[in-house]
């Protein structure tokens, strides 16, 4: 670029994002991480706003500082010189200025790296930045991930130097064409929010593997594997418990067997978790997996054959300090909080929460729905939306597939019953089915007030029927549920995945003063009454577990939060229709 045009390039230019649009990271690249050795890349990072984008604009990640004559240039950047934020985090809560900030940050650091083997192949991976993240190394564009709640990987093996300049360009702002779009009831956190990580691969490597019980079965396991190229050989699969170790031929990248086996099925009683290894070569990945079959027979949710109710709650992942991240302690916090509800059974709404929640629910014995947040009026007819979508679906299920509490894939919630929103969530259906025969697929689906029916079309695709209902506050007539759940043609489980209404943690009144916890805990009484003369509901998950950030909930009670709650959003104090919950769950079989 001749000297002058390091300046006048981004003043001219207006189309300046296609050239890194071009170069898009997306399922096909994830790594399956699970057993591996990796190095991270959390720590502090130097940080700035870029709200005019002009990283992006004028290549800042570039460093240019001298002209091509070696004139010094007077730059705008100083990548070393900006305060540093913590990876990971969710730039909102870190700094009072960041705190409602929705536009592109600026990360920078640098990490030395030593091979270790000749031939070995290294990967960036993230577990979450919301929502686009440009990924550049050494003054190179590597790649671009649109989507704020799943992980991604990009190959760096050819650019990898001793020390090594990573930048790294987050958008965390809304769009009618994104998922979800520019209109939610959460906060929008923004920023680098779960671990980045250094990931080294054989040259040939295991991109990842999945088991399970062949469906419907409870004596036969299936191993299914993806190489990183389209070559032949053979893996090995081993549960040394067990002392299983089965050959899995490799043709063209691809390898699928299936065996017998005898063991003890995970159950949220009895979450037992085997130790599978899974070895290519030199590559190996480890995985802790609990073997269960989750199925519907007519209106009952079948898990190993025996009938279950969700007795479930919502959560966001939303904390009053630390944001969107998350972290073990609030996980586990989170369970016990469910288990001495007597509840069995989460909704990870309205987007994909981290890897961390599955992996503790497998191990304490939680079932879980996990969802893509196709929420509300989302663009159905863009092309370039539904891709985004189907990824993250794409990516939520190769991160989760072996994870025995996760039993429900929810394709969206509430969406207008429309022609393109039923091909968009249809197509989503079939994805979720094809990629993964071992859970079933819901969505949280829309009653037709008028009619008095949930008559949704979305329904005669799923396994299971998500409904929200708000009878009891925002609709008055409670009758008019009960009139919903009668007059519906139901022919497969229905879950209530959400209900409820506002209430302020020491707010005290009458069960008519709205906001107050006797008004919400009137409100739930009557729900859990209803629901006991309709059988075929099979689950309950109340909105929602904790009070959380949502910037349109502006008046006296809200004050900036949803306290739709359980508990207060200090995750302490719990209001009285948490026990009304818990009530009703302890003699709920
Ligand atoms: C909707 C929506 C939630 C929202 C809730 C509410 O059903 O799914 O995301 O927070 O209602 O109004 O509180």
């Amino acid at each position: 670029m001749a000297k002058a045009d390091i300046f006048d390039h981004d003043i001219h230019t207006v189309d300046y994002r296609s050239e890194y649009e071009a170069l898009r990271i997306d399922s096909g690249t994830l790594l399956g991480i699970e057993g591996r050795q990796v190095e991270s890349l959390n720590g502090p990072y130097h940080f700035t706003v870029d709200p005019y984008e002009t990283c992006l604009r004028a290549h800042w990640f570039q460093e240019r500082t001298v002209s091509e004559d070696g004139r010094p240039l007077p730059v705008d950047f100083d990548f070393d010189a900006w305060p540093v934020v913590p990876v990971p985090s969710s730039w909102n809560t870190e700094r009072d200025d960041l705190y409602y900030y929705e536009g592109l940050g600026l990360y920078a650091r640098t990490f030395s790296y030593l091979p270790e083997n000749e031939d070995e192949r290294v990967f960036l991976h993230f577990e979450g930045s919301a929502y686009r993240t440009y990924v550049f190394l050494n003054g190179e564009h590597r790649g671009m991930h649109d989507g704020g709640s799943t992980p991604f990987s990009v190959e760096v093996t050819d650019a990898l130097k001793r020390e090594n300049r990573l930048i790294i360009a987050v958008d965390a702002s809304r769009s009618p064409n994104r998922v979800p779009m520019d209109n939610t009831d959460w906060f929008n956190y923004g920023g680098i929010y779960r671990d980045v990580m250094l990931v080294r691969t054989p040259k040939n490597f295991i991109k990842s593997f999945q088991s399970q019980f062949v469906p419907g079965t409870l004596e036969k396991v299936f191993a299914s594997l993806t190489m990183d190229a389209p070559i032949d050989g053979t893996a090995v699969y081993m549960i040394e418990e067990l002392g299983v170790e089965q050959e899995i031929p490799i043709k063209q990248g691809k390898g699928y067997v299936t065996f017998p086996v005898d063991l003890v099925p995970w159950s949220p009683e009895k979450p037992k978790l085997y130790t599978v290894k899974v070895r290519y070569g030199e590559d190996q990945l480890i995985d802790s997996i609990g073997f269960r079959d989750i199925r519907v027979d007519g209106l009952k949710i079948l898990l190993n054959n025996q009938e279950i109710f969700l007795k479930g709650v919502s959560v966001h992942e939303d904390h009053i300090t630390l944001g969107k991240t998350t972290n073990e302690d609030v996980i586990r916090a989170t369970i016990a909080d469910l288990k001495e509800m007597h509840g069995n059974f989460l909704r990870l709404a309205h987007y994909p929460h981290t890897r961390l929640f599955a992996r503790i629910a497998d191990e304490l014995g939680v079932l879980l729905w996990e969802e893509i947040p196709v929420y509300w009026a989302i663009n159905f007819s863009n092309r370039e939306t539904y891709a985004d979508a189907e990824n993250q679906l794409s990516e939520l299920i190769l991160r989760d597939y072996n994870r025995a509490s996760v039993i429900i894939w929810s394709v969206g919630n509430e969406n207008p019953d429309t022609d393109e929103r039923l091909s968009f969530m249809t197509s989503l259906v079939q994805k979720a089915r094809e990629t993964d025969a071992t859970r079933l697929v819901s969505a949280a689906c829309m009653v037709n007030k008028t009619k008095l029916k949930l008559e949704d079309r979305l329904m005669h695709q799923l396994d299971i029927i998500g409904n929200n209902e708000y009878y009891g506050w925002y609709e008055p007539n409670f009758s008019d549920f009960l009139a919903i759940l009668n007059n519906t043609d139901i022919m497969k489980p229905f879950i209530i995945t959400e209900f409820g209404g506002g209430a302020r943690a020491g707010y005290h009144g009458t069960k008519d003063t709205m906001w107050s916890e006797e008004f919400q805990e009137a409100l739930y009484e009557k729900q859990f009454a209803t629901l006991e003369k309709t059988p075929y509901v099979r689950g309950t998950t109340p909105w929602i577990f904790y009070d959380f950030r949502a910037v349109r909930r502006l008046n006296r009670y809200q004050e900036g939060f949803n306290r739709k709650g359980l508990i207060d959003s200090d995750r302490k104090r719990r209001k009285l229709a948490y026990y009304v919950t818990q009530r009703y769950y302890k003699n709920k079989m």
